[in-house]
């Protein structure tokens, strides 16, 4: 096992994930109406996104992640502030595609759900990526999704205790 090569790998995925993150979080403190589905209702007669996700959450997001890679290219090149761009973009794509899952699946906003609440913000600024043209190695994106998911429940454990969720999750 090439353990230099996963590290390696594992510290430039985190400097791309890490907006990302950032992008994630952003909204728990930095929110504001009005909802993105506008308090519009699927054909299953439920909120699209529901009352959780704002456009001020959306953009607040987008920027403090896409700042983040103008903090990050300091050390890193400008290149790094588009990618950070797309990775938030994508972050809160995600975060967005999970609460649509939710309400189809008949959960109320707010309600747990293991392993999309956690890593589904991830998986689709992963995949931005992907598509903008960046590649990573599995091991390290595996690696990295473990170290996000715990990160996620601490950090919202956290957010909790502070009162600034309402939920633990
Ligand atoms: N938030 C927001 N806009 C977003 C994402 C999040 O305003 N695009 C804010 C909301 O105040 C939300 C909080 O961040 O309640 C926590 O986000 P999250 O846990 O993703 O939302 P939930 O309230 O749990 O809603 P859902 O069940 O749809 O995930
Ligand atoms: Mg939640």
């Amino acid at each position: 096992m090439d353990w230099r090569g996963v590290a390696e790998g594992l510290l430039r995925l985190f400097e791309l994930i890490l907006p990302a993150m950032v992008a994630n979080g952003t909204p728990v403190v930095l929110h504001g109406p009005p909802p993105i589905d506008l308090g519009r209702r699927f054909v299953d007669g439920r909120r699209i996104f529901g009352d959780g996700k704002t456009w001020g959450g959306l953009l607040a997001g987008i920027t403090m992640g896409t700042f983040v890679g103008i903090f990050e290219a300091t050390m890193l090149g400008a290149l790094i502030i588009y990618y950070a761009a797309i990775a938030s973009t994508g972050a809160l794509l995600g975060d967005l595609c999970g609460s649509f899952i939710k309400r189809r699946l008949g959960l109320e906003r707010g309600a747990e759900a293991p392993v999309l609440d956690q890593l589904g913000f991830y998986v689709c600024a992963l995949l931005l990526l992907y598509v903008v043209g960046l590649r990573f190695n599995i091991i390290d994106e595996l690696i990295m999704a473990g170290i996000i998911y715990l990160l996620h429940r601490g950090t919202n454990l956290a957010a909790y205790k502070l009162g600034l969720k309402l939920v633990p999750w």
